[in-house]
């Protein structure tokens, strides 16, 4: 269960209300992993997948409100049709695994991205794990998977010109909120800290309009070395950081 009291002690020092409440991350470098060690790719994605269980738990025991994990991007089928079936099968094979977890912890399991093109039996084990888990009280967990950020507000303005079409809503009447309400992720809270592991400065399509406000967290350490170590000094670091939202901040003694 999220337990509120549990402080690790990086974060000893940090008062709560500082920490971040939705935590996205870009899992990356599974490959380099892999390629540093001479082993196959997919060797990297398999220690890949016990690095999302160690963080998922680390979360949820710091009680954060939403870990939004990005797992296979619109983008990655270009990869080499073995990579991508190995990928969706750890998927199907990690939500079988996973399940009992995700109950004991109360997780609430939620995803992003399109269907179409995951394998069926991948599909039904999401299927399963987003019923069983819909009355949970914990944490949501949130992976995102065939996911790409300017597909999803592409998406969203079709579904809002199809209603705007049909007389069901007025052009004139569109604001921020109704196109959040019209992406995959309506109902959820942005996230707050964005982290990327393996080094690279860049968002790669992901929740492009949901993390205008987000900071951001690189660290070279390669995905499957992350540790619960790295989660706090990146809240630590989130907790330091001056939100301005394009204001002033708070007063200084200048
Ligand atoms: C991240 O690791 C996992 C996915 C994108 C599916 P990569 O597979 O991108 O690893 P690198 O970037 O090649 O090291
Ligand atoms: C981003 O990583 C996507 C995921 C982590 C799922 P990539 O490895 O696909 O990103 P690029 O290609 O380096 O931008
Ligand atoms: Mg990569």
């Amino acid at each position: 269960m999220a337990n509120a009291l549990y402080i690790p002690e990086l974060l000893a020092d940090v008062p709560r209300d500082a920490w971040p409440r939705h935590v996205a991350i870009i899992m990356d470098g599974n490959g380099r992993w892999a390629g540093a060690r001479g082993l196959p790719r997919i060797e990297g994605h398999r220690r890949g997948a016990d690095a999302v269980r160690h963080v998922t738990e680390e979360c949820s025991r710091l009680g954060l409100a939403q870990l939004t994990l990005f797992a296979f991007s619109s983008e990655n089928w270009r990869r080499p049709p073995d990579e991508i079936a190995f990928l969706m099968d750890l998927y199907r094979r990690y939500l079988v695994k996973e399940r009992p977890t995700i109950m004991k912890n109360s997780l609430r399991f939620r995803t992003l991205g399109r269907r179409d093109g995951i394998p069926a039996g991948a599909l039904a084990e999401v299927d399963r794990t987003i019923a069983a888990s819909a009355a949970n009280t914990g944490m949501t967990l949130c992976l995102a998977v065939n996911y790409g950020s300017r597909r999803e507000i592409a998406d969203a303005a079709r579904r809002l010109a199809e209603r705007a079409r049909d007389g069901r809503l007025d052009p004139a009447a569109i604001t921020e909120e109704t196109l959040a309400s019209a992406l995959d992720t309506a109902g959820m809270p942005d996230p707050d800290l964005l982290i990327r592991t393996a080094g690279e400065m860049r968002l790669s399509n992901f929740l492009l309009w949901q993390m205008s406000y987000a900071e951001i967290w690189v660290t070279e350490t390669l995905w499957p070395d992350i540790t619960e170590q790295h989660l706090h000094e990146a809240i630590r670091d989130f907790a330091r950081r001056e939100r301005r939202f394009g204001g002033l901040g708070a007063p200084t003694n200048k």
